[in-house]
């Protein structure tokens, strides 16, 4: 059933090259929904927890490409946003489940306002039944509570649904790349399991980028914090002057998503400062980046021609198998972390 993998979640996280390639094959149905689309005047994105980071990658997306204006609402905290919904907003729920219990119920009073579109993995689930429009992120049942093949998908879908609202051919051609460089990135496992051993014992984590690499921080955070029981922080790099700076010192390992493009030097500025401060910093950026291996004391390097626009598929990947090999030389099981569930159905 694991497929020879100790864990559901390391068979999981090797399967996304193929999530990449089924998620890929939904580009007809997305152009006839498009097709079907009235005229929107801003998009706004609602879901939970690793949902929620596709929906901030999505933002960055639909702003850059279609100059459309985007907000990412928490589902738990849509309720409060009701009387601003726009009625000529498409209002977009990601679910890998379909179930969760705030995310269904802020389809149902988005519904009542809005055209709505539900992007989920699960055939049948009642986001599907309930939305204006489907969309299906074909990543395959995913058996660890940690979402990665999931969210793998739910990013191939956003970026399939922004090139296809702007007819953007050569960023289609560009995503067919993905799951070959993917399995580049996850050939360098042997090389982020030694890592893992290295920051096992860290009590406390940053994880830092800028624009396309503020989400990919983010989701690195909860990776850790939900199967290692470590306190993870995901930051926008920026951020880190107005307080958090604080709390850097050498006991604070901070993951720093610097890839190349419009944020990687002011990233990396916010690398040198952490640095002056102590902390120990794992890099993820370009292969040819000597500045910033120089900085780091550990390094993933990454092909050089991935776009910063693409980058948030494949550099979260080597912090998904961070978190999941440090949960395992901690002992712990990263298929069942204690206290969640796979498909949280209570508000
Ligand atoms: C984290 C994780 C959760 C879910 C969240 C939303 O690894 O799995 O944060 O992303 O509970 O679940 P769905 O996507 O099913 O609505």
């Amino acid at each position: 059933q694991k497929g020879g993998y100790p864990h559901f979640m390391l068979k999981e996280i090797h399967e996304q090259p193929e999530a990449v390639r089924n998620t890929l094959f939904e580009v007809s149905d997305i152009k006839k929904i498009v097709s079907q689309f009235p005229e929107f005047k801003r998009v706004t994105f609602v879901a939970c927890g690793t949902s929620y980071h596709a929906s901030l990658v999505g933002k960055y997306l639909f702003e850059g490409l279609l100059g459309l204006p985007t907000d990412v609402i928490l589902a738990s905290e849509f309720e409060f946003s009701e009387k601003a919904i726009d009625p000529h907003a498409l209002v977009i729920f990601i679910s890998q489940s379909g179930e969760t219990a705030d995310t269904l119920k802020a389809l149902r009073i988005a519904n009542k306002k809005a055209k709505t579109l539900a992007i989920v993995n699960v055939l049948g689930s009642t986001a599907t039944r309930e939305a204006d429009y489907v969309i299906f992120t074909r990543a395959g049942p995913e058996i660890g509570v940690a979402a990665t093949k999931t969210y793998i998908s739910q990013l191939t879908c956003i970026y399939l649904l922004a090139a296809c609202m702007c007819q953007d051919e050569e960023l289609l051609e560009e995503l067919q790349k993905i799951p070959d460089c993917m399995k580049a990135v996850l050939s360098l496992e042997d090389e982020i399991k030694e890592m893992a051993g290295k920051y096992k014992d860290a009590q406390d984590f940053f994880f830092i980028g800028r624009g396309f690499s503020y989400p990919t921080a983010l989701e690195g955070a909860l990776k850790l914090k939900e199967i290692t029981y470590i306190h993870g922080e995901g930051y926008a790099a920026g951020e880190l002057k107005h307080g958090p700076l604080a709390l850097i010192d050498d006991d604070v390992p901070v993951v720093a998503v610097v890839p190349p493009g419009k944020s990687h030097d002011r990233t990396l500025s916010n690398v040198q400062e952490v640095k002056a401060r102590g902390a120990r910093v794992i890099g993820l950026g370009s292969e040819d980046d000597p500045v910033l291996s120089s900085e780091a004391s550990d390094m993933v390097e990454f092909p050089h021609q991935i776009p910063e626009l693409l980058s948030p598929l494949l550099y979260v990947v080597p912090l998904q198998l961070l978190a999941y090999h440090i949960s395992v030389q901690r002992g712990i099981d990263p298929d069942k972390p204690k206290n969640l569930a796979k498909c949280v159905t209570v508000e």
